[in-house]
């Protein structure tokens, strides 16, 4: 049997990967999320809230004894207020780097210290953005939190090549594209003074520019299901 955990599993674009992994019998899922949708006899619902610190801190990755693969996709995050800095709430500043950066990092960390002697394929990906790789007006928790995320994961990825386990963790960072979630639904809901550039997601909504939650899923899967063909830690699903 093959076990995903992924974050984020109520919504967007980690139910669609949920569901597509899913669809194979040998795959077993635990989602780590607030809400759930999702009914599958592979399926477990575990409610944590990525804003809580102690919730993450607490959570324990289970004993697996029949594993061929396990996976961990940190996929849940928030854009958080878009707004400029000078006019956020301090608060807000703290959920982004909690939900985007800090549980990524804690999940990451509990991730290798509960599996690293398990002699099994194990793969991290963590969803980044292409906004933690370029400097975006108004979202400045967000891209911040992002560019974290790439980081820690090159770090990772640079202490597992040199550790002497027989299965490294494979790790990598995937900026997803736009896709159509709630997420850009929030960021279209963002007043221009707030955000100067809100007209461009408008269109990218009204010229049917955005990517499927399916389609993000599906490019994710091809990384967590070929990861020896991915020599980057970094990628973007543009060109995967
Ligand atoms: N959509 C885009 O254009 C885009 C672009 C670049 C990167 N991304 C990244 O893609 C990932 C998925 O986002 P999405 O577009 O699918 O957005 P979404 O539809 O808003 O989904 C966000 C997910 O995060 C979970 N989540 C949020 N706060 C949480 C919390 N406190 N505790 C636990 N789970 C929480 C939500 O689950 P619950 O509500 O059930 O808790 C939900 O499943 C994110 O990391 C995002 O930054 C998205």
């Amino acid at each position: 049997m093959n076990y995903y955990y992924i974050t984020g599993t109520g919504n967007g674009i980690g139910k669609a990967l949920a569901l597509l992994l899913l669809e194979n019998e040998n795959n077993y899922v635990i989602g780590l999320s607030r809400n759930n949708a999702i009914k599958h006899v592979h399926f477990e619902f575990i409610r944590l809230d990525l804003s809580d610190f102690s919730q993450v801190e607490s959570f324990q990755f289970i004993d697996i004894k029949d594993a061929d693969k396990i996976a961990l996709i940190n996929n849940a995050g928030i854009i958080g207020e878009v707004k400029h800095i000078g006019n956020m709430s301090n608060k807000s500043i703290y959920q982004a780097f909690m939900v985007n950066t800090i549980s990524p990092a804690v999940l990451t960390n509990n991730f290798i210290k509960a599996y690293s002697s398990v002699a099994v394929e194990k793969v991290i990906l963590n969803v980044s953005s292409g906004a933690g790789r370029h400097a975006v007006e108004a979202w400045s928790a967000y891209c911040a939190s992002k560019s974290a995320v790439d980081m820690f994961s090159l770090v990772a990825d640079t202490e597992q090549n040199l550790s002497k386990v027989k299965y490294p963790v494979k790790v990598f960072s995937v900026a997803p594209g736009v896709v159509d979630t709630q997420m850009q639904t929030q960021i279209r809901a963002t007043d221009k003074d707030d955000f100067s550039a809100v007209g461009k997601f408008v269109d990218y909504k009204n010229n049917n520019e955005l990517a499927t939650p399916e389609k993000a899923a599906g490019s994710l899967n091809k990384v967590l299901q070929n990861p020896d063909k991915f020599e980057d830690v970094l990628l973007d699903v543009r060109e995967i």
